[in-house]
């Protein structure tokens, strides 16, 4: 690594510094493509590469969680051509980088309606999420026909199913009921938000977790990110004054 590299990593490193959870919506692997005249699932293609560096980024900076938002409930309506590209993808990411994600000490969780996937990408998502359960270097969450309202929304029906049954009573619906029925329970919530290709939205992404997270919005198309821009974005964050409604000490 050089000199200037090295020196990155140390100010991305200063003490108390990194964000223990970084989330990212990823996005521009259309437009990508497009810039090339290539056809869209050579965009995601290329952003499944972008995926292996950050993730690779997030451990050597020691950021603890990492969030990938990879496919929404909403990205089901592409084209079918699209979608399959997309599911095919996910298994052939998981078949070439379980065993070196395990290695390196990933836990990998998929969190979603996961009931909506093929039996093939189905068992992908089982297999590796059972072999990486143990580690502890660093959690990828990789949000898969992912939705936040539907998220909540199935927080609250099974706080209702509990307060029907006898298993609570209205007076114990607090924020942690609801946080501790959302895919997230037990994960910090995130403290830094980077979406890419510059569009300035949420996208039914983390609604919950995200009250007090702090947002990068990079310019760069998803394909293009890497540990540079991670780097950048949580330098970025240094910056920030975290009040959490409250005022600066
Ligand atoms: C958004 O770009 C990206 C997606 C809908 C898919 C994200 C998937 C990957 C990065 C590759 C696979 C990842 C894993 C973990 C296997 P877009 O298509 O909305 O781009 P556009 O807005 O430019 O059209």
């Amino acid at each position: 690594m050089s000199a200037a590299a090295d020196d990155l990593l140390a100010r991305v490193k200063a003490p108390g510094a990194v964000p223990r959870h970084v989330a990212i919506i990823m996005d521009g692997n259309g437009r990508w493509a497009r810039e090339r005249m290539l056809p869209r699932p050579i965009g995601h293609r290329n952003g499944m590469k972008s995926v292996r560096a950050v993730v690779e980024a997030s451990i050597e900076a020691g950021v603890e969680v990492l969030s990938l938002f990879a496919f929404s409930q909403e990205n089901w309506q592409r084209p079918a051509g699209e979608v399959s590209a997309l599911m095919s993808l996910l298994e052939e990411y998981i078949q070439t980088e379980a065993n070196e994600l395990d290695e390196k000490g990933v836990r990998v969780v998929f969190l979603g309606d996961l009931d909506r996937l093929a039996e093939r990408q189905r068992a992908a998502v089982d297999g590796v999420m059972a072999q990486t359960a143990h580690n502890g270097t660093l959690v990828l969450n990789l949000f898969i026909s992912y939705g936040a309202r539907a998220e909540i929304t199935r927080a609250v029906r099974l706080i209702a199913e509990d307060v029907a049954a006898g298993r609570m009573t209205p007076a114990q619906v607090d924020e942690a009921a609801i946080a501790g029925r959302l895919f997230t329970a037990g994960c910090p919530d995130p403290d830094l938000l980077i979406r890419t290709s510059g569009e300035m939205r949420i996208s039914n992404f983390l609604l919950w977790q995200l009250a007090y997270t702090e947002l990068h919005i990079s310019p760069v198309l998803w394909p293009d990110f890497g540990r540079r821009e991670l780097f950048d974005a949580i330098l970025d964050f240094h910056s920030r004054d975290r009040r959490f409604g409250r005022v600066s000490a």
